[in-house]
């Protein structure tokens, strides 16, 4: 059944799961992407109004992240027209422990729109569907920080929780913290990999200084280079970042995926053990 219900970045590692999850439900949404049709594009405003008329309700993911210049001008500027156009509720993908994106949830929560902010720590998914896979690839992966503690977050408990506060007002007025259940390490992380997917994989602790040179020679562009050293220096670093918090727990009634759990699931598609494209 066609809804009245909106998924920005309905493709996308958490969006995907959210639209799948509301099917499950028999709910079929409008999703936003550039690929999708009408075709949605943060950088053009122009194709915001089709996609956002006659949707009451919402489930937002800025790309590539809240933190980047640029993003709070157009949540601003998409939550002033979702409330043009008669939204009611709207939930945003947040990130833990980011300056840039708390002053993205202040605009959903100042818009008189009613709004439920999922936070979110790292998720699970950059080991298969984002930068972390190509490293896992070529068996050599180099990151700084190897030491520190994250609760890893895995998408489909938190595609699970938006898509639950999305259609469910008892959580209005909430900001949601989705953690994983322990707190891991790369280190941890490559171990657990390199069992579950039967693969020698070879872990160096860099400096960041050491990982963003690398990213400049291999010409990645810089505004990419910026996020993800922001990212590491800021938002991985941050003593609130370092926490279990149970929202996960308190919204399903189960507990959250622990890493070793969305490893094995994702050793057995064979995803870490294709051969990587020269
Ligand atoms: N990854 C993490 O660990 C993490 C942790 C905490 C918070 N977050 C937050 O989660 C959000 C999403 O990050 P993600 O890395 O998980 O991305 P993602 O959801 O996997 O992003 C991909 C989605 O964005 C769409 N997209 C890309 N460029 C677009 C554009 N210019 N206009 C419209 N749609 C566009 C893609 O569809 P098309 O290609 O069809 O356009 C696809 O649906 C960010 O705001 C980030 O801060 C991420």
């Amino acid at each position: 059944m066609k809804s009245n219900i909106l998924v920005i970045g309905g493709t996308g590692k958490t969006g995907r799961r959210v639209v799948e999850q509301l099917q499950n439900k028999g709910i079929e949404p409008r999703i936003g992407s550039r690929n999708a049709s009408p075709s949605f594009d943060w950088d053009n405003k122009d194709t915001w109004v089709n996609t956002l008329e006659g949707i009451e309700r919402m489930y937002v993911t800025y790309y590539p992240d809240l933190a980047v210049p640029g993003a709070k001008e157009a949540i601003q500027s998409l939550t002033y027209l979702a409330k043009e156009l008669g939204v009611k509720k709207m939930v945003l993908l947040s990130g833990k422990g980011e300056t840039e994106a708390e002053a993205c949830e202040k605009i959903v929560m100042n818009s008189g729109i009613n709004y439920t902010i999922v936070r979110a720590s790292w998720f699970n998914q950059n080991w298969s569907e984002s930068f972390f896979l190509e490293p896992i690839l070529s068996g050599e992966v180099a990151l700084p920080m190897g030491d520190v503690l994250i609760p890893f977050v895995d998408a489909n408990d938190i595609a699970e929780v938006a898509s639950t506060v999305l259609l469910d007002d008892s959580f209005n007025g909430e900001i949601i913290e989705v953690t994983g259940p322990e707190l891991i390490t790369f280190k941890d992380i490559i171990n657990m990999i390199s069992k579950t997917s039967d693969r020698q994989l070879n872990f160096y602790d860099i400096t960041l200084e050491q990982y963003v040179e690398g990213m400049k020679q291999m010409q990645i562009p810089d505004d990419v280079v910026w996020l993800i050293e922001y990212l590491f220096s800021y938002v991985l670093t941050n003593p609130n970042n370092q926490l279990v918090v149970h929202d996960i727990e308190r919204i399903l009634s189960r507990k959250a995926k622990p890493f070793l759990e969305y490893a094995q699931e994702t050793a057995k598609t064979g995803i870490w053990n294709q051969v990587l494209a020269k």
